[in-house]
């Protein structure tokens, strides 16, 4: 039903702007630079806009428009409404801010009105877009040059914010994540977040979903869509407003009312979502439920080749009620036969300073073996000298086999940030620190045993 947000045949800007610098141009360079349909730029005060024909009105578009962004001030809003209804183009993304977030409720309403007459669907006002990686339906106002745009993958992100969304997406794309569909939402004033949640449940690009709200409004309904959607698939939900601070910020923002954090802590709990602390964290547990296998168990065997992180993992193993693994017998004996002496054969598994490739590798290769392991948790310290490049191939070959999640902890400056997206490239979740980690596969092991 809200396809023709995200995968539209034909699009209208209303507000394609002349100056170069205006949100309205900015979205029809995006447009033509990666959309696969039809764009026509609407603009009474001009002819030619970046070599297309502009036309004065989406009246006066001949053919069939599915979807009109619109990017023209407040007061204008009305009436190009109007002339969508009257064209029959059902999808608007309303860019415009100046409605219910700044007290104007006189013009929400009326807004509300047109669409109500017309029948037509709105998102927004007060968004910054959409944007949909298969049919490169890119309505983000932001220069390319600007925010990266992420690559084709299976995490859906719904945004209050388009702020947080559009930082988050600039950032996330740098660190090689795969996205499926992006969507602001802003005020709400029709489509809110349940209907998107809805809509991304059914959504079969989308793996996992990733919200930012503010506030919710209409609980029962996303109580009930929530519920639903959980069972399919994994909801990451970070709430903003939770302190008295906040709260009163959102009113301002997006004219949420941010009600208690006490309340939407147990909705979230009541339809299994995931709730995030911090925008750090939810895209840390959607990269683990994107990548990593379902594990058997959760007991969790750590190789390390630092002592120190080894202690660091077992902590936050056990502070967070996982299991450290018992090496069975026959695996002990085994690597003891082939293992210098000094090597720590036991949970944490201490590879030591002076570890190679292939001490890493056989390691690897025995705990995927051994039954009492269900998870790998790998510490690779690239600042010590005996360990190669070639050590990022031997995690992909073992991680390829499938047989246990493996997921990697690797702290370090710019000599090891290649080696961090090499692996998550190749569908191995990589973290900095220890308790990042294994508050990932903490909700990894949640979601699919619990
Ligand atoms: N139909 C189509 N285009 C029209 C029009 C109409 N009826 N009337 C005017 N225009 C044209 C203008 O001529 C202008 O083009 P030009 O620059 O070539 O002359 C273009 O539409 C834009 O109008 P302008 O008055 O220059 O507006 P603007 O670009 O300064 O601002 C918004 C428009 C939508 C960006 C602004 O009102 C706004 O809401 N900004 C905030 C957006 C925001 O933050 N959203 C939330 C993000 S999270």
């Amino acid at each position: 039903m809200l396809n023709g947000f995200f995968q539209p045949k034909s699009v209208a800007v209303i507000g394609a702007s002349r100056n170069p610098n205006k949100v309205g141009h900015v979205i029809l360079k995006n447009l033509l630079e990666s959309f696969k349909g039809l764009v026509y730029p609407v603009n009474p005060n001009a002819d030619e806009i970046l070599g297309r024909k502009v036309y004065p009105s989406v009246l006066e578009i001949k053919e069939k428009v599915d979807t009109a962004i619109i990017a023209v001030p407040a007061k204008v809003v009305l009436k190009v409404v109007e002339e969508c209804g009257k064209k029959g183009i059902r999808y608007l993304l309303m860019i415009t801010s100046g409605f219910g977030e700044i007290g104007n409720y006189d013009l929400s309403k009326k807004l509300l009105r047109l669409l109500k007459k017309y029948n037509l669907l709105c998102l927004g006002p007060n968004i910054l877009g959409t944007l949909d990686t298969r049919s490169g339906f890119d309505s983000l106002f932001l220069p390319r040059d600007r925010m990266e745009r992420p690559k084709t993958g299976n995490i859906s992100f719904i945004t209050q914010s388009g702020a947080v969304g559009s930082a988050i997406l600039d950032l996330t794309a740098s660190e090689g994540y795969g996205f499926a569909k992006f969507v602001s939402y802003g005020n709400a004033l029709q489509i809110d977040e349940s209907d998107l949640l809805e809509y991304l449940g059914k959504d079969k690009e989308t793996k996992i979903i990733c919200m930012y709200i503010e506030g919710v409004k209409d609980g029962k309904k996303f109580l009930k869509i929530a519920k639903k959607v959980a069972k399919k698939k994994p909801i990451i939900v970070v709430k903003g407003g939770v302190t008295k601070a906040g709260s009163k910020a959102t009113l301002s923002h997006t004219g949420s009312l941010a009600g208690s954090a006490e309340v939407y802590k147990g909705v979230f709990r009541q339809a299994g979502i995931i709730q995030a602390d911090s925008l750090e964290e939810m895209f840390e547990i959607a990269k683990i439920l994107d990548k990593s296998i379902k594990p058997k168990g959760d007991g969790i065997q750590v190789i390390t080749n630092g002592g120190g992180h080894g202690i660091l993992c077992a902590d936050a193993i056990v502070k967070s009620g996982l299991k450290m693994a018992k090496l069975s017998k026959k695996t002990v004996k085994y690597l003891k036969k082939i293992f210098p002496s000094n090597v720590i054969i036991r949970n944490p598994m201490d590879l030591l300073g002076d570890a190679t490739d292939e001490r890493y590798k056989l390691a690897i290769e025995a705990c995927l073996k051994d039954k009492n392991i269900d998870i790998l948790l790998v510490v690779l310290l690239y600042q010590t000298p005996l360990v190669s490049e070639n050590i990022v191939d031997i995690l992909i070959e073992a991680n390829k086999k499938k047989i246990k999640p493996i997921i990697v902890v690797s702290t370090g400056g710019d000599l090891t940030k290649p080696i961090r997206k090499k692996l998550e490239e190749n569908d191995i979740p990589c973290y900095l620190f220890p308790k990042n980690a294994v508050r990932a596969i903490r909700e990894l092991v949640r979601y699919y045993l619990f």
